[in-house]
């Protein structure tokens, strides 16, 4: 006997998931022609070689499918980067996939190696996606909390996550939209249980170059016994500032890289092919790059902090990427965070997140909203001042 479809059923994988808030969010911004501090891209120029790169990748008729994996000379500048940043060696041929953002990478990382009842172990306040990918496999997430003020991780809590369906934990440092860098035990503590519980670990490291205050990054493929078990997942739309480019790679030894590349195939048979040969000039660019990256947004940062103080919005400085998670109870308004975020949105002009919608554990997130700094100075100096005219208004 055939089963039969009703009209108009959808696949029940989707159920417990919702449009993204944040793109939600972008959205209202657009509609009331508010400051966009709710989703995460910067609003100035990427670096002016990696865009004539990229003309020159189209007059020069790069325009066709490229090799599923990625443009050799990509995966070759990526290989060689990760030896140079974190001793990391990957064989470009064999472990690194280009990949349509870190999006796609994550969702091919998790469908790749995840089974249908498997468990995904994720750290919240989580990126929305990380949920998505742990649906599109037909995993049951396990979500593991952090918590304000210090967001510190709570080892003991995530060792009553882990079990033996433990398939994955998605793991992101730098941290959005808590701004935390995991220190080096609160890593091994991830690692000691991916070796116990014999779990990979996909850790998305888009943020890497995006660190304050002298911190370093530490990879987690870097932990002993991790590399032969860690899925490493980078972008170029946080460093180099084309988020719209949807450029992203994941590094893995066999055989999680066998695996993600045929999601990866099948889902989207290459990632961009001219853009690639631009992010070829991205991965040159000299190491005084990077230098000036971390001085300007260090100075990003310092003029939100300053701005939130003056509005009175409470948190402390984030150690890395370029989010703040900022608390609202002074404003003593009556609203929810969803309220506040569409109020600061609709009647101040400013676009921000609410916190909640980064938790699936409820009750959590409920005095914060999330603002993004990745912005021009001017910028971030003119969404001052309307928080400010609406400080002025309430007193
Ligand atoms: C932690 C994290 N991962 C992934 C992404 C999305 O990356 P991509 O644009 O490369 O898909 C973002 C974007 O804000 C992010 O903050």
């Amino acid at each position: 006997m055939t089963t039969m479809q009703a009209p108009g059923q959808t696949s029940r994988r989707l159920g417990g998931l919702r449009e993204s808030v944040i793109r939600e969010m972008t959205r209202l911004a657009i509609e009331h022609e508010a400051i966009n501090l709710s989703q995460g891209y910067p609003d100035f120029s990427a670096p002016p070689e990696i865009l004539e790169a990229a003309h020159r990748a189209l007059d020069e008729g790069f325009n066709q499918y490229a090799v599923t994996w990625g443009v050799p000379a990509l995966r070759e500048v990526i290989s060689e980067n990760m030896r140079r940043w974190y001793g990391l060696e990957y064989d470009p041929m064999r472990h690194i996939t280009v990949t349509c953002g870190v999006t796609e990478a994550i969702i091919s990382a998790i469908m790749g190696t995840a089974n249908r009842g498997d468990e995904v172990v994720i750290i919240e306040p989580l990126h929305e996606n990380y949920a998505a990918a742990a649906a599109f496999a037909d995993a049951v997430p396990v979500y593991v909390p952090l918590e304000p003020p210090r967001y510190d991780l709570d080892l003991d809590r995530l060792r009553q996550a882990f079990s033996k369906k433990t398939a994955a934990i998605i793991l992101n440092t730098p941290h959005n939209p808590t701004g935390r860098v995991l220190t080096r035990a609160e890593m091994e503590g991830v690692a000691a249980l991916c070796r116990e519980f014999d779990a990979v670990c996909v850790t998305d490291e888009i943020y890497d170059h995006i660190i304050y205050d002298g911190r370093t990054h530490i990879p987690m493929a870097t932990l002993d016994g991790m590399y032969e078990r860690t899925i490493t997942v980078g972008g170029l739309g946080k460093t180099y500032a084309v988020t719209g480019w949807r450029l992203g790679y994941a590094c893995a030894p066999e055989p999680y890289s066998n695996a993600l590349r045929t999601v990866h195939d099948f889902t989207t048979i290459c990632a961009p092919t001219p853009l690639q040969h631009a992010a070829v000039a991205a991965f040159q660019l000299p190491d005084s790059y990077y230098e000036t990256l971390t001085r300007d947004f260090t100075r990003r940062r310092a003029k939100m902090m300053g701005m939130l103080e003056n509005a009175r919005l409470k948190a402390d400085p984030p150690e890395g990427a370029y989010y703040v998670l900022a608390d609202f109870s002074e404003w003593d308004s009556g609203m929810s965070d969803f309220e506040f975020a569409r109020y600061l949105t609709s009647e101040v002009g400013v676009a921000v997140v609410p916190g909640s919608s980064f938790y699936r554990s409820s009750g959590l997130g409920e005095r914060q909203v999330r603002l993004a700094f990745g912005k021009k100075l001017e910028t971030l100096d003119a969404a001052e001042a309307r928080l400010m005219t609406a400080v002025e208004k309430r007193r």
